[in-house]
């Protein structure tokens, strides 16, 4: 459980807003954050709105088996793209009623925007006039941090890197239908670092892995040394905590054989990444509760 306290990257930063209901609401699951594009916008009552409405109502019926969703419906102009992703994890009813509660919830929340991410712990929503499949333009980032700094930071992230790279590996070569990895290495002063990362399974290997690179890279430039922290895109998101977040008995999916470990230091790179012109930023210090 975290609250989140937002703390403005005056580089990147274009707008900012926290959403404090429902983070202490134990009732409903965990809602994180959500973002609107307010590039094209809908009316009341409109085909697009329609369109929305009955793909919204339609995409939980269309699970790949996997927890993943995907329904496009309407045509030219009032063309509705959506996806759903459930965590790897968890467990078909718990998936369901996440997204349930995302579907409502979206659309009250970016009333008149075409286009909207919402991200659960447990799952994601993204509806779009755009396309959404294997398309890889990441337009708004989501960070959040442990509050916790790690007391040695260098062994952290010397411990934490390639633990990320091989669950990148893992969850790239996942195949067509997850890219779903978890796993745990052990960090200084006898602690244990747990990851997960995940991709949306209609990302080629190369775009999974390229994105989740992406978004490794940034820990180094956002939160080094934090104990606990994730990024979350729509495509794809990683975790990482010293405590164990994620179900043990997940989903077994075929392990291909590892890939060969990346050249390039494995830990964290020497020039931070570069930012895409327009992009967004929401950074916010996650203080764990329990
Ligand atoms: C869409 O609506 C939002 C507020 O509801 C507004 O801020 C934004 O400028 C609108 N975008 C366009 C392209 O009209
Ligand atoms: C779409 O659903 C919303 C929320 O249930 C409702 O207020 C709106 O009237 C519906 N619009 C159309 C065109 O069906
Ligand atoms: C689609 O939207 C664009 C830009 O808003 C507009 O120029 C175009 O005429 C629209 N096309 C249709 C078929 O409505
Ligand atoms: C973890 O997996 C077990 C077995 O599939 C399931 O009973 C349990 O509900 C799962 N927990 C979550 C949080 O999904
Ligand atoms: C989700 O909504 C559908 C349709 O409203 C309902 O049949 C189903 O029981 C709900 N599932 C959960 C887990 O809430
Ligand atoms: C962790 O480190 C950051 C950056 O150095 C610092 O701003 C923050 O106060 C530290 N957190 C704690 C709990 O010491
Ligand atoms: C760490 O991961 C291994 C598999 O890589 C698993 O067998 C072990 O139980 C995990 N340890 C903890 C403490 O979760
Ligand atoms: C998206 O849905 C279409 C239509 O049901 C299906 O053919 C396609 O395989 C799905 N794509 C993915 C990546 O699951």
């Amino acid at each position: 459980m975290f609250i989140l306290l937002g703390k403005p990257l005056s580089l990147l930063l274009s707008f900012l807003s926290i959403y404090l209901n429902n983070t202490t609401t134990l009732a409903q699951p965990d809602f994180l954050y959500h973002i609107c594009e307010n590039a094209a916008n809908y009316t009341a009552n409109s085909r697009y709105q329609r369109n929305l409405n009955t793909t919204l109502s339609t995409l939980p019926t269309t699970n790949n088996g996997f927890g993943f969703y995907n329904l496009t419906t309407g045509q030219g102009n009032d063309t509705v793209n959506s996806i759903a992703l459930c965590r790897g994890d968890i467990n078909p009813d718990i998936c369901q009623s996440c997204l349930n509660d995302s579907t409502v919830k979206l659309r009250q929340l970016c009333p008149n925007q075409k286009e909207a991410v919402g991200y659960y712990d447990n799952c994601l929503l993204q509806y779009s006039n755009q396309n959404i499949l294997r398309n890889t333009r990441v337009k708004s980032y989501v960070f959040m941090a442990n509050s916790q700094n790690s007391t040695n930071i260098d062994r952290f992230n010397g411990d934490l890197g390639p633990l990320l790279r091989k669950l990148r590996g893992d969850a790239s070569a996942g195949g067509p239908l997850q890219k779903f990895a978890t796993d745990n290495t052990s960090g200084p002063d006898f602690s244990t670092i747990y990851g997960l990362v995940q991709c949306t399974p209609d990302l080629s290997e190369t775009q999974c892995s390229d994105c989740l690179e992406d978004i490794i890279n940034r820990i180094a430039l956002y939160f080094n040394g934090r104990v606990g922290g994730r990024i979350l895109v729509p495509m794809c998101n990683f975790r990482y905590e010293t405590y164990r977040f994620y179900n043990q008995s997940d989903r077994v999916t075929p392990q291909p054989p590892p890939p060969p470990p990346p050249q390039s230091p494995p830990v964290l790179p020497s020039s931070p990444p570069v930012s895409p012109p327009g992009m967004h930023c929401f950074f916010f210090i996650g203080y764990k509760l329990n």
